[in-house]
């Protein structure tokens, strides 16, 4: 919803000086310093904004402030210059209005800034798009290069703009701007040349020299020291807060935007140079035969670098400062000048270029920001003038500002007037005459054709003889002395001949922002701007093309005797198009007043805002605003705003706005006589009534406060109860539901308990009463078995004999024997000759049976398990069976190598093709093939042999040839003698006096030593044809090695070197053979 608010919202003293009451220029200023103490530096007199100088930035030109006024009504905000430029904007839009924004202002009172703000506004709400915003960008940048060219420090403002500006913004029918047309006032060119104490010369001057490149100056033939220049006032160069060469590069770039060639940049500059080097020549006088003084150029220097930048015959120009050609009908007069003449007409040329410069300008600009169509546009005038000027010594230039001042005046009489007549008529609202002060009257007195003060002053100028300020001044006086608005001590008027405040030399006028006295000291002189002919030739003739075109007096093809037309009479010219120009708009007035003379923040200066609003005539701006209806609103908001003060009209009306008001006003009893009733709008006529209106609705408001407060508050609090309650609800129902929870669960649970045990108790019953019941069913039984017992041993008792008991014993017996063999039937071991299985016996007395039963039962199945022998496994099995024999519980070894296979092979010497040699000087067939340790007696380490077994005889074999070490007869082979250890040592002893012999016995180790020793027992035997070969199994025992018997001797010894054992030779007739204890 929209938020309707209005200037009375919030006001901070009066926000509209039209509704201040009682009216009085105290009170005036008090509500100004009033607002201006709290920031609020805008206040309106009704459409008229006037604007204080805050000197500080004040954060009220930000972005979301423009979208804040846009599109509001003028008066729904707090006054504003963004609500001025939006109101002019809109109707310039909506209604197709031209506008004009009028803003006045003494130096420093902020008028170019407000001007900047009123643009910035219109360029931030217009259309949008690359080529208006190309427009947009010309039109504002325009502003520097004007202030550049047009500013000035002075000791009021050190941005004072030294010429009035006029620009006409134009637009089309949708509102973008389609480009622009600057007008400018009265330069004020004397500050070329002269500049008062405390002041300095245009900001360009300084700007060139502080902000162009070395190579610019140098080609500009220009020094970087400002002290080098006689136009340049040194006492304020450099300005605090404001950076000239910055500046400089600011211009150059606000240049080019606005579409400035380089080599216009360039001749600008070069002009701007040759003034400063203008200022720079000097004259001497030079003695003439004819007694007379002739000016001469002191140091030529200045004079020939100027001519070379212009482009200008030195001498031309030389000479154009030392003579002066008087034309008069066919003569030519030649006269010389002194050096007083000379610098004037040095002066008067610097000055008149500058301001054509100046001039050109614009008109360069012009051509840049020009609307490209020529369709019917809309046009938005800002006017940006000096104020009124009342000083000490005012001259011509403030009886020209103040003649301006007294048009916009009229302008602002009349358009306000007629406006307010257009809006009654328009409202059907009866006319009542106003009083007010028309100021055509002094208009008239200053620009009257006949006897007007300029009108006399352009006469004087051009009238021949001697022409003087007091020749004016007297003519004045004659003319003008029954004027009611002029004051002369000289005039006839006898009311001013003992007035000590107006001197003789000068004259006053009435004006209507205040009495002014002016000096006519140079009025001739400055009306008539005189540059001289032979200066105009000169400039015409330089080589250069921007000065030509400045100058086209002095082009020979258009030598006019006429006088140039005089200053005054250009300005009431200009004046009187502006003025035709403004009558044709819309206006809107921004009035600016300075807060102080120090440029200083939060000071306000009561005597000199009270000056500025009498001679800006702000009390008459009001009074005239007044002097009707002080105010008026469309009913709509009227109604709105004081719909609360009557009981019908609160809180909905329901039929029309109009009706609305008159039944509230009616209500209110407020005196008819205070407000009139016209088609839109209700007027008020005095102020007192708004404010009546407005007590009443701060005091309803404050009620209807008080009300929104007490539902509010009410509301507040019966939405915190409800939800408390609800909240409380949903805590008990969940705490409920946890409790009944809980002692559903404990419930629950005892009854379980409970149930459990009368379960129990129950099931113990019943068990109690079926343990009961079997006992009696046994009991039963067992007695029904006692009884039948004894009835049928009683039966049978009869029929016993003397040997019954013997039969029934075998018959039990056999009976027994019986269900035993069945037993066992069924009950045998498996056919394995190892399983050891045999089911107990059941009886005692069946012991014997039992052990027979079992061995002859194994017996059969080891035939069994025999009788599936091949002939092979036979021999392997009668191998192991001797071996058993021979070693069991003989040798420790013994038991390792029952499960091992007897494979007799282990070398496969016939496969084997690095035996095949050995294999082939065997004759017989090999029986075992292995590697054997041969122990040496030397040192009881053993080294590696091939040990064979034949059918006849043992060989050993070198381990890597395969070449026969020894061959032993198996005849010849008399005992083999082992240990009774683990260890695999054997000792082959040979009978004494074979042929082997020789060598001595054989002491060898092998790991298949037991499988070697019944193999070589078997076939050695029989070889023999013996009964068996001698084996000695005894842990000390004598090997014959050669010609020594030595003891081979067998001892425990602890598993160092793994499980081998190992062997020591002693001594030379011991050799020790540890074995490690089996584990
Ligand atoms: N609205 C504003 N907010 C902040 N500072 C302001 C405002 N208006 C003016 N000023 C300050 O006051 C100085 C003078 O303002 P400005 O140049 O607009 O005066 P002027 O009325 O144009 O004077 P002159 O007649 O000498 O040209 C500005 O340079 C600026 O520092
Ligand atoms: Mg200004």
């Amino acid at each position: 919803m929209e938020v309707k608010t209005s200037l009375l919202d919030n006001m901070i003293g009066v926000g509209d000086m039209v509704l201040l009451e009682p009216l009085s220029e105290d009170s005036f200023l008090e509500n100004l310093k009033n607002r201006f103490d709290h920031n609020e530096i805008y206040t309106y007199i009704g459409s008229v904004v006037i604007s204080m100088n805050p000197y500080r930035s004040l954060p009220i030109y930000t972005p979301d402030k423009v979208e804040e006024y846009r599109n509001r009504n003028f008066y729904e905000l707090s006054p504003h210059v963004y609500a001025l430029a939006d109101e002019a904007y809109r109707s310039l839009r909506d209604q197709d209005k031209d506008q004009c924004i009028l803003i006045t202002g003494e130096s420093g009172a902020g008028k170019t800034e407000a001007s900047k703000l009123v643009m910035s506004y219109v360029a931030a709400v217009c259309g949008k798009g690359q080529e208006v915003n190309k427009v947009k960008e010309q039109l504002l940048q325009s502003n520097p290069v004007l202030e550049a060219f047009g500013n000035a420090k002075t000791v009021r403002n050190d941005n004072s703009s030294r010429f009035g500006k006029y620009m006409d913004i134009e637009f089309d029918f949708k509102g973008d701007p389609l480009g622009g047309v600057v007008s400018n006032y009265l330069l004020e060119k004397s500050r070329v040349v002269k500049q008062p104490r405390g002041e300095r010369n245009f900001h360009i001057f300084y700007q060139l020299l502080s902000g162009a490149s070395d190579d610019t100056l140098k080609k500009l033939k220009l020094d970087r020291d400002f002290s080098k220049y006689n136009y340049l006032s040194l006492d304020s160069a450099a300005v605090s807060g404001l950076d000239d060469a910055a500046n400089f590069r600011t211009v150059r770039n606000a240049m080019q935007i606005v579409g400035f060639m380089t080599d216009e940049v360039q001749s600008v500059l070069e002009l701007v140079a040759a003034v400063l080097k203008l200022g720079n020549i000097e004259f001497k006088p030079e003695s003439r035969c004819n007694g007379m003084d002739e000016s001469r150029v002191k140091d030529k220097n200045d004079l020939k670098e100027m001519c070379e930048l212009l482009g200008i015959e030195q001498a031309v120009l030389e000479r154009a400062f030392s003579y002066r050609t008087v034309e008069a009908k066919m003569e030519k007069v030649s006269t010389t000048l002194n050096v007083s003449q000379a610098y004037y007409a040095r002066d008067a040329l610097a000055k008149n270029l500058y301001s054509r410069l100046f001039s050109w300008l614009v008109t360069r600009i012009n051509e840049s920001i020009r609307a490209g169509t020529k369709a019917r546009h809309k046009v938005m005038g800002v006017l940006d003038i000096y104020g009124f000027e009342i000083f000490e010594d005012n001259s011509f230039e403030q009886f020209i500002i103040n003649y301006c001042n007294e048009k916009l005046q009229q302008i602002f009489i009349e358009l306000t007037l007629r406006e307010e007549q257009e809006e009654y008529v328009r409202e059907g609202i009866e006319w009542t005459n106003i009083e007010y002060f028309n100021n055509a009257v002094i208009c008239d007195l200053i620009e009257n054709n006949q006897n007007g003060i300029l009108a006399m002053l352009d006469e004087e100028c051009l009238r021949p003889g001697t022409v003087t300020d007091e020749t004016f001044l007297d003519k004045l006086n004659t003319v003008c002395a029954e004027h009611q608005h002029f004051e002369s001590r000289l005039s006839k008027n006898s009311k001013f001949l003992n007035d000590h405040s107006l001197p003789h030399t000068c004259f006053r006028i009435q004006h209507y922002a205040g009495k002014v006295l002016y000096r006519a000291e140079g009025f001739v002189d400055k009306n008539n701007d005189l540059l001289y002919r032979d200066l105009s030739q000169a400039m015409y003739k330089a080589n250069h093309s921007l000065i030509k075109q400045l100058f086209p007096e002095g082009s020979p093809s258009k030598v006019n005797l006429k006088r140039p037309p005089t200053a005054g009479f250009q300005f009431k010219a200009s004046v009187g198009t502006l003025m035709r120009n403004l009558q044709t708009k819309n206006p809107n007035y921004i009035r600016c007043v300075k807060p102080n003379d120090k440029k200083a923040a939060h000071i306000f200066t009561e005597s000199l805002v009270r000056h500025q609003v009498h001679y800006l005539g702000l009390m008459e701006n009001v009074r005239v605003r007044r002097a009707g209806y002080a105010f008026r609103q469309p009913y709509e908001p009227c109604l709105e705003r004081y719909k609360m003060l009557c009981k019908k009209t609160w809180p909905h009306w329901r039929g029309p706005a109009r009706e609305g008001v008159e039944v509230l006003m009616e209500d209110l009893q407020v005196p008819a006589e205070e407000f009139s009733y016209g088609r839109s709008k209700i007027f008020i006529r005095n102020p007192r009534t708004l404010f009546f209106l407005e007590e009443r609705r701060r005091q309803c408001l404050q009620d209807l406060a008080t009300l929104i407060q007490k539902i509010y508050r009410g509301w507040k609090c019966r939405s915190h109860f409800l939800l408390l309650k609800k909240s409380q609800i949903v805590v008990a129902a969940w705490y409920r539901r946890y409790a009944q929870q809980k002692k559903y669960q404990k419930i629950k649970s005892a009854t379980t308990v409970v149930q459990s045990y009368t379960r129990g108790w129950q099931a113990r019953k019943l068990l109690r009463e079926l343990k009961y019941q079997k006992r009696c069913e046994e009991a039963v039984t067992t007695i029904a078995a006692y009884w039948h017992g004894t009835q049928v041993r009683r039966e049978y008792r009869k029929f016993f004999r003397a040997n019954a008991g013997k039969k029934i014993y075998d018959f039990t017996i056999q009976r027994i024997m019986q269900k035993y063999f069945l037993g066992l039937k069924s009950n045998m071991p498996s056919m394995s000759p190892t399983d050891k299985n045999w089911p107990d016996r059941p009886y005692l007395f069946l012991d014997g049976v039992h052990t027979e039963l079992r061995r002859i039962f194994h017996h059969w199945r080891c035939k069994k398990y025999r009788s599936q022998f091949t002939e092979e496994k036979k021999a392997v099995y009668e191998e192991k069976l001797e071996a058993s024999e021979l070693f069991k519980d003989k040798k420790a070894l013994y038991p390792s190598s029952v499960s091992q296979p007897f494979k007799g092979d282990y070398l496969e010497i016939s496969k084997n093709p690095k035996y095949q040699k050995l294999n082939s000087s065997v004759d017989e067939k090999v029986l075992l093939a292995d590697v054997v340790n041969k122990i040496n007696r030397a040192n009881g380490k053993g080294s590696a042999r091939l040990f064979l077994l034949t059918k006849k005889s043992v060989v050993l074999a070198d381990h890597k040839t395969g070449q026969i070490k020894a061959s032993v007869p198996l005849p010849e082979l008399a005992s083999v003698s082992v240990s009774s250890q683990t260890d695999g040592f054997f000792a082959l002893k040979l009978k004494e006096g074979s042929a082997s012999a020789v060598k001595g016995d054989f002491l060898l180790s092998s790991e298949h030593l037991i499988e070697i020793i019944t193999k070589l027992h078997r076939i050695g035997a029989k070889a023999a044809d013996r009964e068996q070969l001698n084996l000695d199994i005894s842990d000390e025992f004598l090997v014959q090695f050669k010609q020594d018997k030595v003891c081979v001797k067998f001892i425990q010894g602890s598993p160092k070197n793994g499980n081998s054992a190992s062997c020591k030779r002693k001594n030379n007739r011991l050799l020790e053979v540890s074995v490690p204890t089996s584990p």
